[in-house]
């Protein structure tokens, strides 16, 4: 096949093996060498607390989360008490949504509107609401996968409290008419919503639409540590968006949020949250090969979709989404992996692991007999050129594979 296995001269034989490619930059990213510094360092050398006023290492502390809380702003064009630091943004998407039940029960808005293809972390607060009295309008997306905003938007009615929408979707990679959504908001009271853990750091000007109240972020879907993430709450003029506390204690975050701030991950995500700015030059400089490689890969995608599929790629990571049936015949592996692993039975031919039916594909108004099972790749972005057209080799081979085996 393709791929060309490595040798390895040891004093006692030759090994050889296949190499392993991690596609799953959707899931989770591994760390920026840039952001395991900055984590290291206040791990290891300042590891005050941030609450702590009274010497160095408390100060020390207090400066990073600052430096910290600036460099996640700056990506949405907030001021940086809009920030409040969160684990992720599994807690952020429960903070918005929760922590505005308060505000909807004492001014009787208890509807909300969000779509069919949100991430687990919003439906399931939703459902929660609903079994609370709260009612909530699925918005379904085309064929294409994305919502149209003039179905969120005449969704809207007068007792509306919020409109929960994300901007990239992590199955299919695509993009959802967040801008649009916003401005057709312009006249509303609602609050707007958007799970950015896809998009932060890679799609630069929509979350700096100011009519956007909230947006959740994860730190480690843009390399930096898991167990860390943001929740933007911006103002409008002098208001605070109305957010009550899930959790009490030490008033930290404004009260929002308390518990001890986690100075190393914060910083960590400070410096993710940066480093995507600063790696733009570099990007820029290769863009129009990378766009032709792209390109190439877009095509072998929707031919393998046979026009059923729109391919999403969010910025310059190449994000696709690809359909393919099981072959029954062992050649993708179908249990929750989340690699392509070279290597395999045989030696030499390629398994894929991590593939899974998504809940929100199903939601794509296509026949499921027809859609088959997702494939879904999302290359690291450290990865050298020769990995790239490896991932692309890969991707146009399994395509290869995937049109015989149907
Ligand atoms: C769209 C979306 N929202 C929320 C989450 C949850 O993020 P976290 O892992 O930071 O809690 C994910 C993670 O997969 C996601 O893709």
């Amino acid at each position: 096949m393709f791929v060309k296995p490595i040798d390895i001269h040891l004093a006692w034989g030759l090994f050889r093996v296949m190499p392993s490619v991690y596609l799953d930059c959707n899931a989770t990213t591994p760390l920026d060498p840039r952001v395991r510094q900055v984590l290291l360092r206040y791990l290891d050398e300042e590891y005050g607390n941030e609450g702590s006023r009274t010497h160095e290492y408390g100060s020390a502390a207090k400066r990073a989360v600052q430096q910290a809380r600036d460099q996640v702003a700056s990506v949405v064009d907030c001021k940086r008490e809009e920030v409040l630091f969160t684990s992720g943004a599994t807690e952020s998407n429960n903070l918005a949504i929760l922590g505005l039940v308060d505000f909807g029960i004492a001014n009787n808005r208890r509807h909300i509107v969000s779509t069919m293809i949100e991430h687990k972390a919003v439906l399931e607060p939703l459902a929660d609401l609903e079994s609370r009295g709260f009612e909530v309008t699925y918005v379904k997306p085309q064929a294409d996968g994305i919502v149209r905003a003039v179905d969120v938007l005449s969704a809207l009615r007068p007792d509306t409290l919020l409109v929960t929408v994300m901007h990239v979707n992590n199955e299919t990679g695509v993009i959802q008419p967040v801008d649009e959504i916003a401005s057709g908001m312009a006249n509303h009271l609602a609050f707007l919503h958007v799970d950015a853990a896809q998009s932060f750091g890679k799609i630069a000007v929509t979350l700096k639409n100011q009519r956007i109240d909230l947006i959740s972020v994860s730190g480690h879907k843009i390399y930096a540590p898991k167990g860390i993430g943001a929740l933007i709450t911006r103002r409008r003029g002098y208001e605070k968006v109305p957010l009550k506390p899930l959790m009490f204690g030490g008033g930290q975050e404004r009260g929002i949020r308390p518990g001890t701030l986690p100075v190393a991950l914060i910083a960590a995500l400070g410096e993710a949250a940066a480093c995507p700015i600063l790696a733009r030059a570099g990007w820029r400089r290769n863009f129009g090969r990378r766009l032709q490689r792209r390109g190439r890969v877009e095509a072998q995608a929707s031919q393998a979709a046979r026009g059923r599929f729109r391919a999403g790629i969010v910025d310059a990571e190449v994000a696709f989404k690809l359909r393919h049936e099981r072959s029954g015949g062992g050649e993708f592996g179908d249990e929750g992996g989340e690699e392509v692993r070279g290597g395999g039975a045989g030696g030499g031919e390629l398994r894929f692991q991590g593939v899974h039916q998504g809940h929100q594909l199903l939601h794509f108004g296509h026949d499921p007999s027809l859609f088959g099972e997702g494939w879904q790749g999302n290359r690291d972005k450290h990865r050298s050129s020769q990995s790239q057209i490896l991932v692309a080799d890969t991707v146009r081979e399994s395509l290869r594979l995937v049109i015989a085996v149907r």
